[in-house]
């Protein structure tokens, strides 16, 4: 039906007769004449008509917002004085001739260029009006453009796309799972994958070699801005590749990917151990972008006459660490630094401690805090020594298990930098490697700290006699504070991976049952072998400047889990429950319904 994407027409067709097929974006009568912006998915035009041409001027008199129009009509440059620098069609505007409505609209549920006033659950209900918007449309073509760059590359290098079943058994990478119930096998259920993680290690027993897979991944945990229960990962795959070759290759992707897609070059991504990330930001994935670092001062409050910190800092578990914040205490207000507080307490904090330095010269009568009694002189000024600190700085403290001070200094590191746009640079990728194998899982055992599969660097002797010490060969790439993606070197022998099981306290009937497809497999010549799983939907929404995984996703899910739209989850038929031979317990039921 189209000659052109109204997006797509410039003063280079001035004089050409154009087709274009859109949505009026906006009609504006002006003296007699009418004016149309025409909008499709690559941009809006500018369409004029005049009542000269009485049939098309008729119809577009009649044309509203929405409506879906075919307009065949004339290139000409805009009169002067007109030009709209900010239109990339701005300088030129079709002159309509003939219209034809191919589809008439509701008033929309909200206006497309006013769309901020309306909440999210709006957008999402009527998401295929949301996405209609430019600015949606942009995100989505460039999520596109992502994965178009991302087969090229692969393809290139000899990577082969290898699909995975959907209906399949439990993947433990550490959340629940969606479970499907299975009609044939009455009482059995098939999981959707959280990943292809074991499906990919069996392909390369099978000598696949390079494999990839832009795959859908399920997983059942508490959602965030960055989470949501089904999502894409970029899965890859290698054999006869360490740790060194896969950080390289995809590397070089998500380089390519930013300097294509964005012209940014994001430089080579320095490497930083799990433990120093840990003790200099409280987290895994760091946002190197703010220049805020944690510094240990467990030492010198170890014998101060306050349980708040001698406490953790006597403790082998705990952690007192302090943060820094230069020209904080002249920045921020009472009001601010309270509110600091509360929000570290969302994080399991039970206070925030603070030191402002006003006069450094004066000594300890130059600092102001209310926790300066409970430290006494020494140790305050040693601490301000520690921190070099200067006049007019702030110097926040958490004291508690290490874990709880992480988690809420880290967040409180990344909170001050995007409140007080601490940023010193636009891009901050990195890779996160060595490390634990385990964690420490609350109930007296151990969880595997990426999943069971992930390679230690010792032998499984040593594993087994250390296992809180031993270190994985996993990987983590992080941009801007984001964990987009990670992988490891996995367990290609069958007596390192029960090692592993046996250290999991997962007995021999339960490996047996739940993993001897692959301990037979590592039997018949699996070849060493490594991976990486990047989040799609992640990098997109780093390409796209926004905060917000739903963004970038066509029809995202609700916080909660839910789409807007479909009004997905719903009740069943009680015939299907019947057939699958499933009762829904009475409360159960009521307490889901919508
Ligand atoms: P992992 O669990 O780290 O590793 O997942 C890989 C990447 O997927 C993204 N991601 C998510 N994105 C959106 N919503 C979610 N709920 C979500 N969960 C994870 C993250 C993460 O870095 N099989 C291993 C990979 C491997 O070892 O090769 C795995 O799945 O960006
Ligand atoms: P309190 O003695 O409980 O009134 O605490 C004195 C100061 O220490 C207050 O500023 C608290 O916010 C702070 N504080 C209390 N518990 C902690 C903690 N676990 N970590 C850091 N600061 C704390």
């Amino acid at each position: 039906m189209r000659s052109h994407y109204c997006g797509d027409i410039n003063l280079g067709h001035n004089g050409e007769t154009v087709t274009l097929c859109g949505w009026v974006h906006r009609r504006r009568d002006h003296g007699g004449v009418i004016f149309l912006d025409l909008r499709d998915r690559e941009g809006i035009a500018q369409v004029v008509i005049d009542p000269d041409t009485e049939e098309a001027f008729a119809l577009a008199d009649k044309a509203r917002s929405e409506y879906v129009l075919k307009v065949t009509g004339r290139v000409r440059p805009r009169p002067e004085g007109t030009v709209n620098p900010n239109m990339p069609t701005g300088e030129i505007e079709v002159l309509g001739k003939e219209v034809e409505i191919l589809n008439d609209a509701q008033t929309p549920p909200f206006q497309l260029d006013g769309y901020t006033d309306v909440g999210e659950d709006v957008r999402l209900r009527y998401r295929y009006m949301d996405l209609r918007r430019p600015e949606m449309q942009e995100k989505l073509i460039m999520r596109s453009k992502a994965t178009r760059m991302v087969r090229n590359y692969l393809e290139e290098r000899g990577f082969l796309d290898i699909e995975t079943p959907v209906l399949t058994r439990a993947t433990p990478e550490g959340a629940r799972d969606y479970l499907v119930p299975s009609r044939v096998h009455q009482g059995s259920f098939y999981a959707l994958p959280q990943s292809p993680q074991l499906f990919k290690q069996l392909l390369m027993v099978s000598g696949f070699d390079r494999y990839y897979q832009i795959v859908k991944c399920f997983r059942d945990e508490d959602l965030r801005a960055e989470r949501q229960p089904e999502f894409t990962q970029i899965d890859i795959e290698t054999s006869f590749m360490n740790e060194e070759d896969v950080m390289a290759t995809t590397e070089e992707m998500v380089t390519r990917m930013f300097n294509e897609l964005l012209s940014v070059d994001l430089g080579a991504f320095p490497h930083m151990t799990f433990a120093e990330a840990m003790q200099k930001y409280g987290s895994d994935k760091p946002d190197l972008r703010i220049p805020l670092e944690l510094e240990d001062i467990d030492d010198l409050v170890a014998s101060v006459d306050f349980k708040v910190f001698n406490g953790p800092a006597n403790d082998p578990k705990g952690r007192v660490a302090a943060l820094k914040l230069p020209q904080g205490a002249t920045k921020l207000t009472r009001k601010q630094i309270d509110d600091y507080g509360k929000y570290v307490g969302n994080y399991g904090a039970k206070g925030l401690a603070w030191v402002k330095v006003n006069e450094l010269a004066k000594g300890v009568e130059g600092l102001q805090s209310p926790i300066l009694k409970f430290l006494g002189e020494d140790v305050a000024l040693n601490i301000m020594a520690r921190l070099e600190a200067k006049d007019g700085d702030i110097i926040f403290f958490g004291a508690d298990s290490a874990s709880v001070v992480n988690d809420a200094m880290g967040a409180l590191r990344c909170k001050l930098g995007a409140d007080l746009d601490l940023y010193t640079k636009a891009w901050a990728p990195l890779w996160v490697v060595d490390f634990p194998m385990f964690e420490e899982n609350g109930q007296g055992g151990l969880t595997a700290l990426h999943h069971p599969f992930t390679a230690p660097t010792c032998t499984p002797e040593e594993l087994e006699a250390n296992p809180e010490t031993a270190l994985s060969r996993a990987y983590d790439m992080v941009i801007n504070g984001y964990e987009v993606g990670g992988g490891s070197v996995r367990i290609h022998k069958q007596d390192m991976q029960e090692a592993v099981f046996r250290v999991l306290n997962i007995d021999e009937e339960e490996q047996r049952e739940k993993f001897g497809f692959l301990l037979d497999a590592l039997k018949f010549g699996a070849p060493p072998h490594g991976g990486l799983a990047f989040g799609l939907d992640r990098l997109v929404m780093l390409l796209c400047g926004t905060d917000n995984i739903r963004e970038v996703i066509a029809f995202p899910k609700t916080q909660s889990a839910a789409c807007q739209m479909t009004q997905a989850p719903s009740p069943v038929d009680p015939q299907q429950l019947h057939d699958l031979n499933i009762r829904i317990r009475r409360d159960a039921a009521s307490a889901t319904s919508h």
